[in-house]
């Protein structure tokens, strides 16, 4: 607040971001079997869509920009990590093209690796180039934290769920884990094997990376039997 503890003349601060959604053309459509599969794989946990499918997100706070550390520079930005993270897996699937015209320090294009999406990003101020690099350097680990905290929280809300209302109709392929929804059946949350910068043949003022992600599972097995081992149906 702007004028401390002192009533009178207070003017507030401006703690929110505007999310503009919009769409080009109609319903997008998955009309391949493949196509299917890929979307299932991207799947929201259903304790995760009715938290981030909701038009007010209180749990997201701003982060420290934080620029002098090459780690807490990827969950800084004038926006925070988890609100491009979602973002990415509320409104694209895994192997899409994420554009972000106004890069910065590249949080969409670490969200985008983290989320196993393809990724462009465009930045005019050539200072923040030194900021991308360090995300080659510490996006395996970063992501692959990320994902396993998704996947914990999720095992959190299950043991929950379990205890206050019985067993869960679905189970989940991968993580053999119970889901509520037949939608979380398949969702893989690929974790990252590889990333590397890439720079043969690339100009001075651009940089590439390439990400290599695991198709098997993460193995989660001590802790789901830390979490279910006297709660599962
Ligand atoms: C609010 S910041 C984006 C922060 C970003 N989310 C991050 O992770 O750091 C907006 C960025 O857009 C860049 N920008 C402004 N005009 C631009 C333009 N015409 N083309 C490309 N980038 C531009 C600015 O230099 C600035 O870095």
């Amino acid at each position: 607040m702007g004028s401390g503890m002192l009533p009178a003349g207070a003017y507030v601060t401006l703690e929110h971001e505007y999310i503009l959604i919009v769409r080009k053309n109609s319903r997008r459509e998955f009309k391949t079997a493949d196509e299917k599969q890929n979307r299932c794989e991207s799947a929201l946990f259903w304790e995760e869509r009715n938290i981030w499918y909701s038009d007010v997100w209180m749990d997201i706070k701003g982060t420290d920009q934080g620029l002098s550390d090459e780690v807490s520079r990827l969950r800084s930005a004038a926006f925070p990590y988890e609100l491009a993270c979602r973002l990415i897996n509320m409104y694209s699937v895994k192997g899409d093209v994420v554009l972000d015209p106004f890069l910065g320090t590249g949080t969409t294009i670490a969200a985008a690796m983290t989320s196993g999406r393809n990724s462009i990003g465009v930045e005019i101020d050539e200072s923040f180039q030194h900021a991308i690099s360090p995300i080659a350097r510490h996006i395996v680990n970063f992501s692959n934290d990320y994902l396993h905290d998704r996947l914990i929280r999720h095992f959190e809300f299950v043991k929950n769920r379990l205890q206050k209302s019985g067993p869960l109709k679905y189970m989940n392929k991968h993580y053999e884990c119970p889901v509520v929804t037949s939608q979380e059946q398949s969702i893989l949350l690929n974790e990252l094997e590889e990333a590397q910068e890439h720079s043969n043949h690339v100009p001075a003022n651009e940089q590439v990376f390439e990400v290599r992600y695991s198709e098997s599972p993460q193995d989660m097995a001590y802790i789901q039997n830390w979490y279910f081992e006297k709660n599962m149906p």
